[in-house]
């Protein structure tokens, strides 16, 4: 974003709502520019300069955007997508921010998906060197057992050349289907299923729970979204 730019996009950027809702909130007089209710969208503001209210309440310029996303399954973790829906596409109200998934979880994988445009950031929480917790929970088709904790604590080869870091596996259930809940401190493409792989199982639902000081809201039904808190955000980029 440049210094100048039109009211409708900068409330729209800014999350207040689509650009067709904030034509129509400026139209409606719910929109003042330096004190003055305008009633153009295509208005030009400086986004450092000039103070916009949106029903009295200042909207205050931000350059970084993040987004809490219960991915549901059969979405794909990218920013686009020739086939399939594709998680930036569910994040309706940044269409025009350059918003991108911090990660991938499986087009079959639910849970905690981060969004962002504030590549810093991200390149922090993926960064192979940082080792950032990631918890998830699966159900497993078969009995997980006390040996597999052992196995998973001291790493499992999940191909000829790659052996996971030490891991943390809590069983919550150990049955036909268990089910548990796995601390991993890399992201390597499908590493929960290949870990269960490694130890004969198979993992039939995988959700994950959190990733870093970042947890999923679970009033959040797959789909739906939220921003982070500033308590959130300051938290990830502490840790
Ligand atoms: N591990 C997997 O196997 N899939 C995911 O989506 C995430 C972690």
């Amino acid at each position: 974003m440049g210094n100048t730019v039109r009211l409708d996009k900068y409330l729209t950027d800014m999350g207040v709502g689509t650009r067709s809702e904030v034509k129509t909130y400026i139209r409606k007089g719910r929109v003042q520019v330096d004190g003055q209710v305008v009633k153009g969208s295509d208005i030009k503001i400086n986004i450092t300069d000039t103070q916009v209210l949106f029903d009295n309440n200042i909207v205050q310029y931000e350059k970084f955007v993040y987004y809490m996303l219960n991915k549901p399954a059969g979405v794909v973790s990218a920013t686009t997508d020739n086939h399939c829906t594709t998680v930036v596409e569910l994040i309706k109200e940044a269409n025009s921010k350059e918003i991108f998934p911090v990660g991938r979880l499986d087009k079959d994988t639910e849970g905690l998906l981060l969004l962002t445009n504030d590549g810093e950031l991200s390149h922090q929480l993926l960064s192979p060197r940082k080792h950032v917790a990631k918890v998830y929970y699966a159900k497993v088709k078969g009995c997980v057992t006390e040996e597999d904790v052992q196995l998973f604590e001291k790493g499992v080869k999940i191909n000829e050349e790659f052996t996971t870091l030490p891991s943390v596996l809590n069983i919550i259930k150990s049955d036909e289907i268990s089910e548990i809940e796995l601390t991993i401190y890399e992201g390597k493409f499908h590493q929960v299923k290949r870990m269960f792989l490694a130890v004969g199982k198979e993992v039939i639902y995988l959700k994950r729970l959190s990733m870093g000081s970042l947890k999923l809201d679970e009033t959040l039904i797959p789909g739906e979204y939220r921003r982070l808190t500033k308590e959130e955000i300051d938290s990830l980029k502490s840790s």
